[in-house]
Order: structure tokens, then sequence, then C-alpha cells
């Protein structure tokens, strides 16, 4: 079988093992997790590729949860040095550590960015990357997350987030039009349920 189908069947076959931590996950909190399964490799592919990794600095990934993204984000060929990941709920934490030893995990909430990138000593930034649900969180959370992201990110560089709506998964009034390129996906399809991931590129 050609390299690249065995590829396809290795994240489909983690797609499938991560399942079930996903599930037990929201049953105690959906809000917090705010999907009913992981991101499928199709729509984590595309998230990852809206990168330019021609830019310098580090890929910070937001809600690891069980490393579907993390996956797409590797494939492309990120320097793993370059990827951080964050997550808050420590079974998906400990279930990251094992999958991908070479990475950095921070146990953490997003809710405080600033100050836990600054204590990992991250400076330079090339892209925010969101598997957090963010329109499923409480208001107060969301417009945390996403002002300290924003604000993190330098010019060129782009927060990267998927939705099943059909709104800005941003709410307008946070993001500036005439401070950010906008570009939103087609409908992936392949994705329980459908989904589209807009890209919010820092003029
Ligand atoms: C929908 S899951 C997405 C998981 C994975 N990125 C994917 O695409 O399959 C959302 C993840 O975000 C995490 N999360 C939610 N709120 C968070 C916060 N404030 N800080 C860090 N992680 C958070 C949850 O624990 C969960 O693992």
């Amino acid at each position: 079988m050609a390299r690249s189908g065995l590829n396809q069947l290795r994240s489909f076959r983690n797609f499938f093992s991560g399942l079930f931590y996903f599930f037990r996950a929201w049953v105690r909190n959906p809000r917090e997790i705010g999907a009913i399964a992981p991101s499928s490799p199709m729509l984590s592919q595309v998230m990852a590729t809206q990168i330019n990794f021609a830019q310098p600095g580090y890929v910070i990934e937001l809600g690891g949860g069980t490393g579907s993204l993390t996956e797409a984000l590797l494939k492309t060929g990120l320097d793993p040095k370059r990827l951080i990941v964050i997550e808050q709920n420590p079974q998906f934490v400990s279930l990251l550590r094992k999958k991908f030893p070479q990475l950095r995990i921070l146990e953490a909430d997003a809710q405080k960015l600033k100050l836990v990138l600054e204590q990992a000593d991250i400076q330079e930034i090339n892209a925010i990357i969101s598997g957090i649900p963010l329109r499923s969180l409480p208001k107060k959370i969301l417009i945390k997350i996403i002002r300290q992201s924003l604000e993190l990110l330098p010019a060129h560089c782009a927060f990267i987030q998927f939705t099943y709506g059909a709104k800005s998964p941003i709410p307008e009034k946070l993001v500036n039009p005439q401070q950010f390129d906008i570009k939103i996906s087609e409908r992936i399809w392949l994705n329980l349920p459908p989904a589209r991931v807009w890209t919010y590129r820092k003029k």
C-alpha cells in the first residue's frame, strides 16, 4: 500500500481510539468539550494547512483533546520543537503526553494564555490554532481567550478556529476588520458534525 494510504489509515485508527476518551470527557462536561467527536483527519488537515510555516515562531494549539489536530500539525512537517499544546483536562494531558512524547504539552487553562506562555518562556508566535469549541463556552470565558489570542499575534500571523455554525466563531465586535483578513473554508462534510474553518490573519 502507498505511504499516503498507510498514513491515512493511521489517522483514522488514532481518531477512533480517541473516541472513547472523548465520549467519557463529554459526558462529564459537555460544555467544555463542546463536540460529540474529535475533529476528523480532514477538518484537522484543513486547519493545519492555514498556517504559513515559513514565518518563524511557535504554533500554539489550544485544547489538544485526543490529538487529532496535533497529529495533522506534525504531518505538515512542522518541527515538534515549534509546537506547544495547551490542554486543561488532566486525562487528555496524559493521553497527549503518551502519544506525543516529543512535544511540550502544557496542562493549563487557555483563559490564562498570556501568563502561561510567559511562564513557559514562549515569546515569538507564528499561529494560534484552536480546537476549543469557542461558541459553546460561556461568553466571559470566550472573550478572555479571544482577546489574549488576538493581542498576542504578530502581523501576518493567524488565529485559526473551526465552527459548526454559519456565523463567525469569534463574535464580530471582537475582531476589527481593518486589522484582520478573514478567510472561511468550504464546509467540511467529513466531520461530525460538518464544520468550516475560519482564519483571522493579522494585517
Ligand atoms: C472539541 S475538543 C477538541 C479536541 C481536539 N483539538 C480535536 O480537534 O479533536 C475541545 C478541547 O478543548 C479543551 N478545552 C476546553 N476549554 C479549555 C480551556 N479553557 N483551556 C484549555 N483547554 C480547554 C477540552 O478539554 C477539550 O479537550
